[in-house]
């Protein structure tokens, strides 16, 4: 299992940080088997799993619930659970309790949350008392109603600046992690080489230290449109669909089940089945 400081050693050898979203058992199988550096429990679940169409109605049992399943999945991997929607936003107290709550209860290493401005003081308070912390800025989705809409984020000299400074306000309130999500990729490259911390893309270009996807983007499953910035390494829909078609059809034409698929018993017993 990796440590926080492995990943700033990864940064100073040039090596990519590769992280990839997982919400449940068999994901993060596939995430750990396929040898991702960190997963991340993402509150993205909350559209690609829950079915809503933000991740601001996730709750912190929602992020327990699914975060204990990836912990059984991927148990030699680093795991970064997301702090939802309001959960680090009142007193430090109360984000202290939620962020060990987190932690305690799923075996968790390390929480994420978005932004910057009061955010800080939060992210001071969580690594001081233990626990790790990755920051996110860019498009923070938890802020969607503020922001506008799913947009690309920093593009004028101003936003840009403003995003220099609070990278470098995250990094020294003790982050070890930094996603940036939707920004233009020189600005992304600015920011990384600014930092000794690993900056993690997601719409960012090729220049961050690291990338994350989401799981069901990246495997195009139960997904229909994926942004800009998704590569589709494989369509699962496709698959799916086709092997469920294929099971109905033979259900009905009684093609399904096999005898290789059936149990059978001797033929006297059978015979005794009336008495
Ligand atoms: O919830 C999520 O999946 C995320 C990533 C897109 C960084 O926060
Ligand atoms: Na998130």
């Amino acid at each position: 299992m990796k440590q926080t400081t492995d990943f700033l050693k990864m940064k100073k050898e040039n090596e990519k940080v590769v992280m990839l979203t997982a919400y449940d058992y068999p994901s993060a199988k596939h995430a750990e088997q396929a040898g991702v550096d960190v997963i991340l429990v993402g509150d993205s679940l909350g559209m690609v799993v829950l079915g809503y169409d933000s991740t601001i109605p996730v709750t912190m049992d929602d992020m327990i619930h699914h975060t204990k399943a990836v912990r059984r999945g991927a148990q030699d991997t680093f795991v970064v659970v997301d702090m939802p929607f309001m959960s680090y936003h009142l007193s430090v107290r109360d984000t202290l309790i939620n962020g060990a709550k987190l932690i305690q209860e799923t075996g968790a290493n390390a929480v994420k949350v978005e932004g910057a401005d009061d955010v800080i003081d939060h992210i001071k308070a969580l690594t001081k008392s233990g626990i790790p912390v990755v920051a996110h800025l860019g498009l923070t989705p938890q802020s969607v109603g503020v922001l506008g809409g799913y947009k690309v984020q920093g593009k004028s000299a101003s936003a840009a600046r403003k995003l220099m400074e609070d990278a470098k306000k995250c990094e020294e309130a003790g982050a070890f992690l930094l996603v940036l999500e939707c920004v233009p990729k020189q600005l992304a490259k600015e920011v990384s080489n600014a930092l000794s911390i690993p900056t993690i893309g997601i719409g960012a270009g090729v220049d961050a230290d690291g990338q994350v996807l989401v799981y069901h983007d990246l495997l195009t499953y139960g997904v229909e449109r994926v942004p800009k910035f998704v590569k589709q390494y494989t369509n699962l829909n496709i698959e799916a669909e086709q092997a469920i078609k294929s099971y109905v059809s033979e259900v009905k034409k009684g093609t399904f089940p096999e005898d290789s698929h059936s149990f059978t018993m001797k033929e006297e017993e059978l015979q005794g089945l009336y008495g």
